[in-house]
C-alpha cells in the first residue's frame, strides 16, 4: 500500500515540531534566567539523576543515616532533589536555630502530607499544620495546656504510674517493651483525658497515623504522584480513609467521655478539664479543642516510647552505667523512688536519658518545614518551595559530643 503525505499533514507535523522546540527553548531560557537572577551561590548537593535524585545512595527507611553521610561530606547545610522535590538538610543545631527560629516568618509552613488529606489546613494535626490561623490557635492552645500541666507537676500522676510500672516490670521482666508502651500510653491519656482508659485505642491510632505519614510506611509518601490515583485503584488511599474514620471515632469518643465526667463533676485534672473550665480563655471551638487534646496525646505517646525503650536497652548493654545510675539514686534520694523534680540531683540519670534520645531519636529526620520565599543564608541560595529538614538524628550526635566535652563525663 502506498503511503502518501498531504501538504496539510506536513504542515501540521512541522507546526507540532516548531511548538515543541519553542517550549523547550522557553523552558531552558526561563531556567537560565531564574538561575542568573538568584542571589547567593548554590548549596552543595550530591551527584544525582535529574528529578529522581541520588537513588543509589538512599538507605530506605533509615534515610537519616544517608543524611549523616552527606553531612559528613557537605557540611551543615546542603540540598538534594528527590522525585522532583527539593530538600534542604540542616545538620547543625546552630544553623537550625538561625534558619528555623530566627527567620521563622518565611519558614513556618509545612509541606502537605501525601496521603493525609488536609494535613496542613484541617486544623487537626498540630505538628503538620501549614502557616495559617489553625497553626496560631492550636500552637497557643498547646502552650497553654502544657504549661498548666507542668506547673501542676503532672497532677502528681508520674510517681504512682512509675511505681505501678516498676511493680509490673518485676512481674513480667521479659516484656519491658510492652510495659513501656503501656505506661507511656497511660500517662499521655491521663494528661489528655484524665483517664488511662483510651490508651490502647489512642496508641493504635497513633501508630497508624505514623505509618501513613512516614516515607518508610507508604510508597505514596516517596512517589508522591501516586496520590493522584483514584481511591478505587489505590489501596494506600483506601487504608487512609479507614484510618481517619477510626481516628475520628477514637478522638471524639474519648473527648465525649471526658466531657460527661466533667459534667458529673468527676473529671480529674487534664487538658480536657482545662479546656472545659477555660473555654473563653482558649478561644477554641469544641471541635478544635478536641483535636488539640487528642493530637497532644498522640504525639506524646509516640515520642515517649522510643527513648524509654532505648533506655532499657542501654542499661542492659552497659551494666556499669546501670550500677552508676542506681548508686546515684541511692545516694541522692536515700532509697526513695525518683520523682519528676529530682532531675537536678541526678546528672548521671539525666545523661543516660539524653544518651537514649541520641540513640533513638523519636523524630530522626525532624518534621519538614516549607520555605515560602527565596532566602539567602551564609551566602547560599535557599530556593522557595523547598522542604527544610533539621535532621535530629545528626544533630543529636553533635550535641552529645559537645555535652560530653563540656562536662568531661566519661562515656563509652
Ligand atoms: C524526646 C522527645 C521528643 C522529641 C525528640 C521531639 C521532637 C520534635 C520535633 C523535631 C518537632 C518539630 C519541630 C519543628 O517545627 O521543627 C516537634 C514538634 C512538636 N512536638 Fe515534639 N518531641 C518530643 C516530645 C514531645 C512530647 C512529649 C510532646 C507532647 C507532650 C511533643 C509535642 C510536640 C508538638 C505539639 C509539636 C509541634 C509544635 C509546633 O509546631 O508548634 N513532643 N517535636
Amino acid at each position: 500500500m502506498a503511503i502518501t503525505t498531504s501538504a496539510a499533514e506536513l504542515l501540521t507535523l512541522q507546526t507540532v515540531q516548531l511548538v515543541s522546540v519553542a517550549v523547550v527553548v522557553v523552558g531552558i531560557l526561563r531556567y537560565a534566567f531564574n538561575v542568573l537572577r538568584r542571589e547567593g551561590k548554590p548549596l552543595p548537593t550530591p551527584l544525582a539523576i535529574p528529578w529522581a535524585g541520588p537513588l543509589w545512595a538512599i538507605e530506605g527507611a533509615t534515610i537519616y543515616k544517608t543524611f549523616k553521610k552527606w553531612s559528613d561530606k557537605f557540611g551543615s547545610l546542603y540540598e538534594v532533589t528527590l522525585f522532583g522535590q527539593n530538600l534542604i538538610i540542616i545538620s547543625d543545631p546552630v544553623v537550625a536555630q538561625e534558619i528555623l527560629a530566627q527567620r521563622a516568618k518565611t519558614v513556618s509552613d509545612r509541606p502537605a502530607l501525601a496521603l493525609v488529606a488536609g494535613s496542613k489546613d484541617s486544623g487537626k494535626y498540630l505538628p503538620f499544620l501549614g502557616n495559617n490561623d489553625h497553626l496560631t490557635r492550636q500552637r497557643r492552645f498547646g502552650v497553654l495546656i502544657n504549661n498548666y500541666t507542668a506547673k501542676a507537676n503532672y497532677h502528681g500522676r508520674m510517681l504512682p504510674e512509675s511505681l505501678r510500672f516498676a511493680v509490673q516490670l518485676m512481674d513480667k521482666v521479659e516484656e519491658p517493651f510492652v510495659l513501656v508502651d503501656q505506661v507511656c500510653g497511660r500517662l499521655s491519656c491521663r494528661m489528655a483525658f484524665g483517664t488511662p482508659a483510651p490508651r490502647a485505642a489512642i496508641a493504635r491510632s497513633a501508630h497508624n497515623f505514623m505509618q501513613n505519614l512516614s516515607p518508610g510506611g507508604r510508597v505514596a509518601n516517596v512517589l508522591t504522584f501516586l496520590r493522584h490515583l483514584p481511591t478505587a485503584l489505590n489501596t494506600e488511599k483506601q487504608n487512609e480513609h479507614m484510618r481517619v474514620d477510626i481516628e475520628d471515632r477514637v478522638w471524639y469518643g474519648s473527648y465525649k467521655k471526658a466531657k460527661a465526667a466533667y459534667e458529673a463533676g468527676t473529671l480529674p485534672p487534664s487538658y480536657a478539664k482545662y479546656y472545659l473550665e477555660q473555654r473563653e480563655k482558649t478561644g477554641l471551638s469544641e471541635n478544635e479543642a478536641l483535636h488539640g487534646i487528642a493530637m497532644m496525646a498522640t504525639v506524646s505517646i509516640l515520642t515517649l516510647i522510643a527513648p524509654l525503650q532505648r533506655w532499657f536497652v542501654i542499661m542492659a548493654q552497659y551494666p556499669q552505667w546501670q550500677r552508676a545510675v542506681s548508686q546515684e539514686i541511692d545516694e541522692q534520694l536515700g532509697g526513695r523512688p525518683v520523682d519528676v523534680n529530682d532531675g537536678p540531683k541526678l546528672p548521671i540519670l539525666r545523661a543516660t536519658i539524653l544518651e537514649s534520645i541520641r540513640y533513638a531519636s523519636p523524630v530522626p529526620t525532624g518534621i519538614p518545614h516549607r520555605l515560602e520565599e527565596d532566602m539567602v543564608y551564609n551566602g547560599y541560595h535557599l530556593a522557595k518551595n523547598s522542604n527544610v529538614l533539621a535532621c535530629d538524628w545528626v544533630e543529636q550526635r553533635l550535641l552529645a559530643t559537645i555535652d560530653c566535652a563540656k562536662t568531661n563525663r566519661a562515656r563509652e
